[in-house]
């Protein structure tokens, strides 16, 4: 193990240079006019899996491709299955950007750029972490098998496609992924929990074509303000969410739960004060902990209809329409959730109005098991690298296929993390410090050292 370590210390520019390269290609996932970028990454990816001497696939299902690669060392050893996503989000608003999203450029040992931290720059640690062993032992310390994804930020609604036909290909001890964040800078934690995701896109049509405010006004309900009502109406005074059942299979966090959040050292000011606001607003008798990782939430993602221009125009709109998602805990589903809010919809729609609801997709929440084998290796591996014992933690983002690797292969998920909730994922100027980056690298080390027992 030390060799690696060594190994890793010697490679550091050249690693960087490569994940730079790899930063270059705007693989996003969501926007078609990406998908020859797309193929591109996965490419990419293969072609450091092949180099590395993994038998490799490329999997072309109905939606972007899946990479594969495996090398099985010997059937007494253990077997990871490393997961990781190649897609990255759409940059815009370009303009609040201090550098273009996809030439990175490094600033005071951070790395700016779409996809540092979110995911490109966690899954190369995993396979630099790979390289490390087999340049410096020939062979890794126990089988690995990698699955990387192009569709994770869209809803990863044809992985579990892929993972059900192949069972077989995919059989594993454990799953284990970095795409979530440290508790804090130089802060170790491993991630037990994440909140699942439904998400759904609403129209409200009043009359069929916009009319002219001051002749009709008065008479005509106007779609926007209709809307606006009924998304207002979503949540109470004590901020819950007003739709019926809607906490109805929610977990409670249990008192022993609660005194771990507690005693975590999280600055609830502190808080207040980086995300820019002043004061928070959370479900009444929760903390902003509890709020932001344990608890179900509705937000409305953007609204539009009518006129958005400059200037004013002086129109009664025929549509509005919305997007809005809620974060679930287990054990909410998003099939349930999906199906309460389109009732909700339909029960406070004006007769004036005629409403059509969409179902972008959504996911399933995930809780894992913090006393597994792999989690105490990962624990131990983090301690070696940080000098002190990882919190466990859980995270109020998503990546429903953690739910799916459990139901479709029975296997649990170490969530291996080394972003910070200040990297800015999914926003602006996107970072991921070069110290972390290398501190995920030493500390997969470290794991397979451990786990292989
Ligand atoms: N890496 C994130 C998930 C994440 C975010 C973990 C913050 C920990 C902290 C992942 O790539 C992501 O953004 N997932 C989406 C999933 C959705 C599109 C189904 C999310 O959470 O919005
Ligand atoms: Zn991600």
């Amino acid at each position: 193990m030390q060799a690696a370590l060594d190994y890793l210390e010697r490679n550091r520019d050249r690693f960087l240079k490569l994940l730079l390269e790899f930063l270059e290609i705007p693989s996003i996932s969501a926007q078609r006019a990406y998908d020859e970028h797309t193929a591109r990454a996965a490419a990419f990816i293969r072609a450091r899996l092949d180099d590395a001497g993994f038998k490799t696939g490329l999997y072309h299902g109905d939606g972007l491709p899946t990479v594969y690669g495996s090398r099985i060392e010997g059937d007494v050893r253990p077997t990871l299955l490393l997961y990781g996503h190649y897609d990255v989000q759409p940059p815009d608003p370009l303009d609040l950007w201090d550098s273009p999203p996809f030439e990175p450029v490094r600033r005071d040992g951070i790395l700016y750029g779409r996809g540092t931290c979110d995911d490109k720059g966690q899954l190369f640690m995993h396979l630099k972490a790979a390289e490390a062993y087999l340049k410096t032992r020939g062979d890794l310390p126990l089988n690995v098998k990698y699955i990387f994804e192009g569709e994770e930020e869209s809803g990863s609604v044809n992985l579990p496609d892929f993972i059900e036909s192949n069972t077989e290909l995919l059989k594993a001890d454990v799953v284990v992924i970095s795409d979530t964040a440290l508790f804090g800078s130089g802060v170790p934690s491993i991630t037990y929990g994440l909140r699942g995701l439904a998400y759904v896109e609403v129209t409200l049509t009043g009359p069929d074509r916009d009319l002219h405010s001051g002749v009709y006004g008065g008479a005509i309900e106007n779609p926007v303000n209709a809307l606006a009502k009924i998304i207002a109406g979503l949540h109470d005074e004590d901020h819950r969410v007003t739709i019926d059942g809607f906490y109805d299979s929610v977990i409670p966090l249990s008192d022993d739960e609660r005194a771990t959040f507690a005693s975590l050292p999280f600055d609830d000011q502190e808080w207040i004060e980086e995300v820019g606001v002043d004061t928070a607003r959370t479900e009444k008798g929760y903390t902003v902990l509890e709020g932001t990782t344990a608890r179900p939430t509705l937000d409305c993602n953007g609204i539009w209809g009518g006129y958005t221009e400059k200037g004013a125009k002086t129109v009664l709109p025929s549509q509005a329409s919305a997007k809005i998602s809620m974060r679930l805990v287990p054990d909410q589903t998003p099939e349930d959730i999906t199906e309460k809010i389109r009732s909700h919809f339909e029960k406070h729609l004006p007769p004036t109005m005629k409403l059509t609801f969409t179902d972008l997709h959504g996911g399933y929440g995930a809780l894992v098991d913090t006393n597994s084998p792999a989690m105490k290796a990962a624990a131990k591996a983090m301690e070696g690298v940080y000098g002190q014992k990882p919190f466990f933690v859980r995270t109020g983002g998503s990546i429903p296929i953690v739910a799916e690797f459990k139901k479709l292969l029975g296997l649990d998920t170490v969530l291996m993390g080394f972003g910070l909730d200040s990297d800015s994922i999914h926003s602006p100027n996107e970072c991921f410090g070069l110290d972390r980056f290398h501190q995920g690298i030493q500390t997969i080390i470290r794991f397979m050292d451990i786990y292989k027992g």
